[in-house]
């Protein structure tokens, strides 16, 4: 694990959307739909589903180690208050799941708070992650927040730079 994490915020009220209307014109050019967890149905199945999906991308996450169990996993993850399924932004291709942005509600803390972005390998590069981060913004407007937290281990630069692309800046907190 990292002694010192990478801790970045957004502000949604200067979040320019509109900076990053072509990463999701990439998408649908693709075949790539967004939706949520939401839409789709918080299903036994489809949380399933989630867990490959954020299991298999975690495998790229510096010094993750082990990821959980998929009983661990809901039991951390999913049955926990500030789990929100409309917060869960899922890509898919077809019927695969290549992608998601999972942020969690934290409004009592002031934030809603991004927990894992991750793309399938074979699908990174082309704008996906980016299209769905902007895709979630809404969620922090649905909690009554201003500020998106996320922190990432220092060397995971492309997570790092792709926050920073959308405009994420350091941040410090407890
Ligand atoms: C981080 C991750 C989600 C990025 O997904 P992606 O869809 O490939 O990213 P995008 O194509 O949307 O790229 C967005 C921006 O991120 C940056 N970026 C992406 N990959 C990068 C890399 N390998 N190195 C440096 N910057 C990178 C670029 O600034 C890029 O913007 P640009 O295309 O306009 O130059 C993906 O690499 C991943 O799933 N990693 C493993 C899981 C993980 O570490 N998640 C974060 C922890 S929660």
């Amino acid at each position: 694990m990292a002694d010192h994490w990478t801790k970045l915020e957004l502000d949604v009220r200067t979040f320019d959307a509109a900076r990053f209307v072509t990463y999701a014109e990439r998408c649908r050019a693709a075949g790539i739909r967004l939706t949520t967890l939401a839409e789709l149905g918080d299903t036994p199945p489809h949380r399933r589903e989630l867990y490959t999906l954020n299991k298999d991308c975690s495998a790229d996450i510096p010094d993750r180690g082990e990821f959980y169990t998929f009983d661990e996993y809901i039991e951390r993850r999913v049955d926990v208050p500030s789990f929100d399924p409309r917060g869960v932004v899922i890509a898919l291709d077809g019927d695969t799941w290549c992608g998601l942005a999972a942020t969690s509600d934290q409004r009592s803390d002031g934030f809603v708070f991004n927990e894992m972005t991750g793309v399938r390998a074979g699908y990174r590069g082309r704008g996906i992650s980016i299209a769905m981060k902007t895709f979630g913004i809404g969620f922090a407007h649905l909690c009554g927040v201003d500020k998106i937290r996320t922190f990432h281990h220092p060397a995971n630069a492309a997570a790092i730079e792709m926050n920073r692309r959308l405009g994420y800046v350091d941040a410090q907190w407890d």
